[in-house]
């Protein structure tokens, strides 16, 4: 959580800064603050409130400076408030520091501190690390960066930092532990930017260092950059990578929402995950990461997945694909849960770690601990270089682009996808599969894009059925099979962006409690496609009826037995049952995009939320 932008250059840093702290704003969206100094007179702005208020707080003032420090603040430790907002600056006045992550032991420093006559304006762990540092500086007698370097091997928790000294402004340092954090390198070393992501750098530079845990690296204008190891002080090789990522990918295109975007950039998504994998002509599936490892994959006794949120409901349903078409036993696990309840783990066991951002800390833990019982870790990720990416054994990304709204769409479908693939390469080798069932769910895997694509046409009766049932307090989400999982994500996606409370079942479970709830004011949103347990769905539904409840069902395109009993109807095409998930999921998408809309909610910064949850 918390994003950090920073410059040092030639240019001035500001409207860098700002504008990055903007495309980093899903990180936490609670409070900003930007620093910057031109070498004599220092200028900081802080506030509570998004990049936009600091942007107006800004305005009528100095924006002087080459050297700049942005943040963009997901509350810890203190409320959201101007004092409690980054940048964080020591008690002399000297140095300045921007944080993401928490240090798990600032109470206990900030007691040392106290002693030692140190004031505190801010309740947060950030301004202890930045007293911290100057004290190590003062009584070591040392330059910055050695200051930095002792006082973290001090420090317990996560981070991602950019410190100065505003009597130096030439030289910047970052440190990261546990927090990601990527360094821009312009042209000749004349220019340096540091930020969460690459993307507030993409349009000047493409060469960056993402930097690994416990290291720490000096930038200095017109030198190469250093790289040292935090605990040793070590110097490490730098690894310059040439980034990808472009423009485009980051801006809105268009849409009035990135969660609109991105819902309608699933087609080119899955084709993109799928893209040199699945090799429909001729009949195979082509993965590295699962081909190098085919025995272990084939040899597992089971398959534990751990992941959180929408990445766990992308687990689920990987669940039912990997008991249904390869036969392995599959358990799910909150990457949360797991980490903490000491659970058994033996060496044939396969791991698979899900993450669109590759920065979750409870799944990264989950992994850790995975990893250190013996188990083979698979990670299945989103971001590239990421955390997870890293600490993972192999894995699979879904290059699924950047996903910038909070809400995961494209994210869980590619999840989906490479998690289906892997299901039936494992299934074709085990004998589960025959190569001509192999060959017709191929075949139908490189028809899903296209039938995404179709699904997308129900955006305007989507739309209609929102206007009805916007103001709800409550909504039910049932499904069963592999669309059981797509119920929950349906009722996740309505709550975290609209704040309408709902709930996903197995539609089965309902008898069992929730249909107690069930009047003529409550929209009960059931998948009931074609394939998989339909008559059961079909009695469930009947059910509701009887209980006046309002159906809101997802059905296949052409379905008429569905349709004569439910309130709406929305078609999807038709599919192999495997991959139904692909096709109902986007109805639900749909609708909680478009109730949150009707309702004025913050689609892509809900509040209280942040993208990547970098925090236990
Ligand atoms: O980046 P991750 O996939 O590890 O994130 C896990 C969850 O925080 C995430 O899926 C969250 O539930 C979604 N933003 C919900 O839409």
């Amino acid at each position: 959580m918390c994003g950090i932008v920073g410059y040092l250059g030639f240019r001035k840093a500001y409207p860098i800064v700002i504008n990055g702290l903007q495309r980093l704003e899903y990180r936490g969206y609670d409070s900003a603050g930007v620093i910057l100094t031109d070498g004599n007179q220092v200028n900081l702005y802080k506030t509570k409130g998004k990049v936009s208020d600091l942007k107006e707080v800004v305005s009528e003032n100095s924006i002087e400076g080459n050297l700049g420090l942005g943040h963009t603040r997901w509350a810890t430790h203190g409320i959201p408030n101007d004092e409690n907002s980054h940048p964080h600056v020591s008690n002399s006045g000297k140095l300045v520091i921007v944080h993401n992550g928490i240090i798990e032991n600032y109470n206990t420093l900030k007691k040392e501190l106290i002693a030692r006559d140190y004031t505190f304006k801010s309740d947060t762990d950030t301004e202890v690390l930045i007293n911290l540092i100057e004290e190590v500086q003062k009584r070591n007698n040392c330059n910055l960066e050695k200051a930095v370097q002792l006082a973290l091997t001090n420090a317990v928790g996560a981070y991602a930092i950019a410190v100065f000294d505003v009597s130096k402004p030439e030289e910047i340092i970052v440190a990261r532990l546990g927090s990601p954090i990527a360094i821009g390198i312009g042209a000749n070393n004349e220019e340096f930017f540091v930020a969460s992501d690459a993307s507030p750098f993409i349009e000047y530079t493409k060469d960056a260092v993402y930097l690994d845990d416990e290291e720490l690296a000096i930038i200095k204008i017109g030198e190469d950059i250093r790289v040292r190891k935090i605990q040793d002080n070590s110097e490490v090789e730098p690894n310059i990578q040439e980034l990808k990522l472009n423009l485009e990918q980051i801006e809105k295109g268009g849409y009035d929402h990135f969660m609109l975007k991105e819902i309608h950039e699933q087609p080119n998504a899955i084709l993109d995950t799928y893209r040199g994998r699945l090799l429909a002509n001729q009949g195979i599936i082509k993965m590295g990461s699962v081909d190098n490892n085919i025995a272990k994959f084939l040899n597992a006794n089971r398959i534990i997945i751990v992941a959180c949120g929408t990445s766990w409901h992308a687990g689920l349903v990987a669940e039912y694909l990997f008991e249904d078409l390869a036969r392995i036993p599959v358990e799910v696990e909150y990457a949360s849960e797991f980490r903490y309840r000491n659970p058994v783990i033996n060496k044939g066991d396969v791991v698979i770690a899900i993450s669109q951002s590759g920065e979750t800390a409870d799944t990264l833990a989950a992994i850790k601990l995975a990893k250190s019982q013996g188990a083979f870790v698979f990670g299945v990720c989103n971001v590239v270089g990421s955390s997870i990416a890293r600490e993972t054994d192999t894995g699979a990304y879904t290059h699924a682009g950047p996903e910038i709204g909070v809400a995961s769409t494209k994210a869980f479908t590619t999840q989906i996808t490479v998690l289906a693939l892997i299901a039936l390469k494992l299934g074709n080798l085990k004998g589960e599969l025959s190569n001509s069932q192999y060959h017709a769910y191929i075949q139908e895997m490189s028809l899903i894009p296209s039938k995404v694509e179709e699904t997308l046409k129900i955006n305007d009766i989507v739309e209609n059925i929102a206007a009805i049932y916007k103001d709800a307090p409550n909504c039910l989400y049932l499904g069963r099979g592999y669309n059981f999982p797509v119920a929950l994500e349906g009722a996740l996606k309505l709550k975290e962006i609209s704040y309408i409370h709902a709930e996903g079942y197995p539609a089965a479970e309902m008898k069992h409690g929730p249909i107690a709830l069930i009047d003529e004011s409550m929209p009960v949103v059931v998948i009931a496609t074609k394939k998989g347990h339909y008559d059961k769905v079909v009695s469930n539904i009947q059910e509701i009826k009887s209980r006046k409840g309002k159906i809101i069902a997802v059905v296949t395109k052409g379905d008429t037995i569905v349709k004569d009993i439910a309130d709406h109807t929305i078609e999807v095409p038709e599919t192999v049952e495997a991959f139904t998930p692909l096709l109902t999921t986007i109805p639900l998408q749909l609708l909680s995009y478009h109730i949150a809309v009707m309702r004025n909610c913050n689609v892509d910064q809900p509040r209280n939320l942040a993208k990547s949850v970098t925090v236990e």
